[in-house]
C-alpha cells in the first residue's frame, strides 16, 4: 500500500498549471465518439477515471490516439456508429464514466454491461437507472441498486420530461447523452443546478440544447459534428493548493488558467467568506467554459456556516475545506451534504475521523459536519482508498510542527496524476513511499 509522508510547517510559492478539468475531459471523450468526424482535445486529463471512459470507447471500435501535435484525436463514428465491444466494460474507480457511458449505451442496438472496482461496485445506480427506463431504455442493476450495470438493446428511446430528485451532473448528463438517441424532444429539470459542462459542450459540437425555466431541452436523432476543445485546467484539482496557499503563513500562489464556470466556483465563495483572499487575473472563455489565473495568498480564516444552496456547487472540495475549517478561528458547518456519503469513500467519515486522528474536534451529522478550528496535531490519516481524501489531508502538512503520513493514496492517479511532484514543486514537503507500509 502506498503512503504519502508530509513534513511541516511548509509555505507554498510561485505560478503553476493544474492538469485538465476531469468533468470535461471525460465529457469531450464522449462527444468526440459519438460525434460525425474527428475531434481534436488539447489539455485532457489523461488520469485512470478518463482513460477508463477511452478504454470503453476503443473497445466499441472508436479510434483515440494521442498525437504531439494535435493533442487527443478522436475519430468520431457518429450517434450509431458504436460497435458491440463483447466483453463488459469495465469503468474502474470512477462513477462519472460509469453514468455517464451509461446514458450513451441506453439507446445502441448491441447489448452491454458496465463494471467497476470495488468502491464503484458500491455506489447507488438507481438514480441513473430511472430516469434511463424512462426514456425507454432496458437496462437494470442489481437488486441492491449497485453495478453492475446491464443495459438491452430496444428499438427506439421515446423523449420525456423527467423531474431529477437528486442534483447530480452525472444523472443529467446520463439522461441528455441517451436523449440524443431519442423520438423527438426530452427535458430535464434538477432539484438545485449542477455543472453544466455537457450542456456547454453538446452547443460546441453544434447541438441546439435550449433552457426553458428550470427545463433543460435537446432534441433527439440530430448528429453531432466534431469539434477542437481546449479543457481548462481543473478547479477541484487547484482547490487543494487554493487552500493550502490560504492556510501556509507567507503563501503567494498563483494558478493559471483554471476553469471558473459559476456552477463549480461554490468553493471559492465560501472560501472568501472565509476570509482568504483569491483573486482573478487574465479571465477568458475557452470552448464555451469561464477560465481564469487565480492569485492567492495566507489570511487568517473565520468559521462559516456553508449554505445549502453552495452544496452542489462545491461537492468534491468538502474534503479540503474541512482543512481550511480546521484552521479557521472558531466553527464550521456543512448542512444538506448527504451525497457525500457515497462518493469514492464515505467522505463525512473520512473527513471526521481524519480530523480526529489529527487532533481537530469534529462532529459528525447524518448530511453533514461541524469542525473547530484548533491546531493540527502530526499523526496518520487512512485516506479509505479515496483521492481527495488523500490530497485534502496532505495539504494539511503545511501547518504541522511535524510530520502527517497518508496511507493508502494510489488513488491519487485516478484524478490527478503527478499531484506530488506539483505539490514538491511550489513547496510542500510531500514523499511518496511504495509498498514498504502495509496498514
Ligand atoms: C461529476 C459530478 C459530481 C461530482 C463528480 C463529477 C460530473 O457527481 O461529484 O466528481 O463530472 O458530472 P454527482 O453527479 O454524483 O453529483
Amino acid at each position: 500500500m502506498n503512503s504519502f509522508i508530509i513534513n511541516g510547517p511548509g509555505v507554498l510559492r510561485g505560478s503553476i498549471s493544474l492538469p485538465g478539468d476531469k468533468s470535461i475531459s471525460h465529457r469531450a471523450v464522449i462527444l468526440g465518439a459519438i460525434a460525425q468526424g474527428r475531434t481534436m482535445i488539447k489539455g485532457l486529463l489523461e488520469s485512470e477515471d478518463v482513460l477508463s471512459t477511452v478504454d470503453a470507447l476503443r473497445n466499441m471500435g472508436v479510434k483515440i490516439d494521442h498525437h504531439k501535435e494535435e493533442g487527443m484525436v478522436i475519430e468520431g463514428v457518429g450517434l450509431y456508429g458504436l460497435k458491440d465491444p463483447g466483453q463488459s466494460l469495465n469503468m474502474g474507480n470512477s462513477g462519472t464514466a460509469m453514468r455517464l457511458m451509461a446514458g450513451v449505451l441506453a439507446g445502441q442496438s448491441f447489448p452491454s454491461t458496465l463494471v467497476g472496482d470495488d468502491s464503484l461496485s458500491q455506489r447507488p445506480m438507481s438514480r441513473v437507472v430511472e430516469p434511463l427506463l424512462a426514456l425507454g431504455a432496458d437496462i437494470s442493476v442489481q437488486n441492491t441498486g449497485y453495478p453492475p450495470i446491464q443495459i438491452k438493446p430496444v428499438k427506439r428511446l421515446k423523449g420525456v420530461d423527467y423531474v431529477m430528485p437528486v442534483a447530480s451532473a452525472q444523472v443529467k448528463s446520463a439522461f441528455l447523452l441517451a436523449a440524443l438517441c431519442a423520438d423527438g424532444a426530452s427535458r430535464v429539470k434538477e432539484p438545485e443546478q449542477t455543472r453544466d459542462h455537457t450542456e456547454r459542450m453538446l452547443r460546441g459540437f453544434g447541438h441546439s440544447i435550449s433552457q426553458q425555466g428550470d427545463w433543460i431541452s435537446v432534441m433527439g436523432g440530430k448528429e453531432l459534428a466534431g469539434a477542437k476543445v481546449v479543457v481548462p485546467g481543473d478547479l477541484s484539482s487547484a482547490a487543494f493548493f487554493i487552500v493550502g496557499a490560504a492556510i501556509a503563513v507567507g503563501s503567494e500562489l498563483i494558478l493559471k488558467n483554471v476553469g471558473v464556470n459559476s456552477t463549480r466556483t461554490g468553493v471559492i465563495e465560501i472560501l472568501r467568506k472565509m476570509g482568504a483572499s483569491i483573486s482573478y487575473l487574465n479571465e477568458n472563455t475557452i470552448c464555451g467554459e469561464p477560465t481564469a489565473d487565480l492569485v492567492v495568498s495566507s489570511t487568517p480564516l473565520r468559521g462559516v456556516k456553508i449554505e445549502t444552496h453552495q452544496v452542489a456547487r462545491a461537492i468534491d472540495e468538502f474534503p479540503i475545506l474541512s482543512i481550511a475549517a480546521a484552521c479557521a478561528r472558531g466553527k464550521t458547518t456543512l448542512h444538506g451534504a448527504e451525497e457525500l456519503r457515497v462518493k469514492e469513500s464515505d467522505r463525512i467519515r473520512s473527513i471526521v475521523c481524519g480530523l480526529n486522528e489529527l487532533g481537530i474536534s469534529v462532529e459528525e451529522r447524518l448530511d453533514g459536519y461541524s469542525v473547530t478550528g484548533g491546531e493540527i496535531l502530526p499523526g496518520e490519516v487512512n485516506s479509505r482508498s479515496d483521492h481527495r481524501i488523500a490530497m485534502a489531508f496532505a495539504i494539511a502538512g503545511l501547518v504541522v510542527s511535524g510530520s502527517i503520513c497518508i496511507k493508502d493514496t494510489l488513488n491519487v492517479r485516478t484524478s490527478f496524476p503527478g499531484f506530488v511532484e506539483l505539490a514538491a514543486s511550489i513547496g510542500l514537503q510531500i514523499y511518496e513511499q511504495s509498498g514498504s507500509h502495509r496498514g
